[in-house]
């Protein structure tokens, strides 16, 4: 079997699991006859021709480190001059023959159209969001929830020697995953998420009922964009945008807290888990998944998948096409907030 370079790119927000999934493509590819170079900064690398060769000397040790020995970049070609063209020249310049693409809808919006363009290439779904289209589960998103539902566990105790209302402000640009799993694991009281708008009179009835009931402190959970009418509508609190056109989100778990502690009387604070949640060494569930990942990421390179991504689908994982992946974000399933809300206030 000849030889097959191929260039592989980790785009978008580190999530912990990447440099498991390079390992993965690294040690497969070496099976499937595959030379791995290493883009630097995401699609930014082939802008700036920065790349290095990735075999498995340098793939070794990084199993269980947290972000992306590549680095990332949000730095989108499609919006910089010839962008697509000059991508393409650079592949053809370094012979290379696939892409692998390892991102988030972001990153993989762009590999589909890269891949419209002609580029061969490959995707691999990488969120601590979990909002990935046609896959169960993206890597990084155990690590977050583990994260925040120990946070969510010591703010407990806090919470309750000093009898306060505590939001916890979690990630999740458009969706509540994160902070639906981490509030159903930690026990919250109120968990606030994007799909499901709600009020501050609805947030301060559930505090109101705990106290009635004698218990001493609250525990919110509030995703970054989640919609509370604090008394101008329903709307996320956000500032700006990032290149891939994103909202920048945050500061909507300060503006609960202090509704609650004005409305209540009862002392409120607010934790914002921020980058925490996305830095340091990945779960063993998080591990796996992204080395599943990456063997599936070489294998569908070897076996021409062009245009496809790597998915979880039950227990299997499977191929499938970048254009249904990236349609539209996977929100969340509303039967699981709907069990989650079994144990509200
Ligand atoms: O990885 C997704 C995410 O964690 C979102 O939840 C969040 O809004 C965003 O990244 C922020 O990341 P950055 O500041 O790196 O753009």
């Amino acid at each position: 079997m000849a030889i097959q370079k191929v260039a592989v790119l980790t785009g978008g927000g580190d999530a912990p699991g990447l440099n498991a999934v390079l390992r993965a493509i690294v040690r497969r590819g070496a099976e499937r006859n595959l030379e791995i170079m290493g883009i630097r900064d995401g699609w930014e690398g082939l802008l700036e021709d920065n790349h290095e060769r990735l075999n498995r000397r340098r793939v070794a040790g990084i199993l269980h480190l947290g972000g992306t020995i590549l680095g990332t970049s949000r730095l989108n070609p499609m919006a910089v001059e010839n962008g697509p063209q000059r991508v393409i020249q650079a592949l053809e310049r370094h012979n290379v023959n696939a892409v692998i693409a390892i991102g988030g809808e972001g990153t993989l919006s762009i590999a589909r159209e890269m891949h419209e363009l002609g580029v061969k290439i490959v995707g691999v779904p990488k969120t601590i969001d979990n909002d990935l289209g046609c896959t169960d589960f993206t890597f990084g998103f155990d690590t977050a929830v583990s994260i925040a539902t120990e946070a969510i566990d010591r703010l407990h105790s806090t919470a309750e020697s000093h009898q306060r209302c505590m939001v916890v402000e979690v990630m999740g640009r458009h969706v509540g995953w994160i902070a639906a799993y981490a509030g159903l694991a930690g026990g919250a009281d109120v968990v606030l998420v994007p799909e499901r708008p709600t009020t501050i009179d609805a947030v301060v009835e559930r505090v109101e009922r705990r106290r009635q009931r004698g218990s001493r402190f609250s525990i919110i959970v509030c995703a970054e964009g989640a919609m509370v009418d604090l008394g101008e509508g329903a709307k996320v609190v956000a500032d700006g945008y990032d290149d891939f056109g994103h909202m920048k989100l945050g500061g909507i778990g300060e503006r609960v807290a202090r509704a609650v502690e004005q409305r209540t009387g009862i002392e409120s604070r607010v934790t914002v888990l921020g980058y925490i949640q996305r830095g340091g060494t990945p779960t063993a569930h998080d591990r796996i998944l992204a080395t599943r990942y990456g063997v599936a990421a070489a294998d569908m390179v070897s076996e021409g998948k062009w245009g496809m991504m790597a998915a979880l689908q039950g227990n299997d994982i499977v191929a499938v096409p970048l254009a249904e992946a990236t349609r539209g974000l996977k929100t969340l399933d509303p039967r699981f907030y709907d069990l989650a809300s079994v144990f509200f206030g």
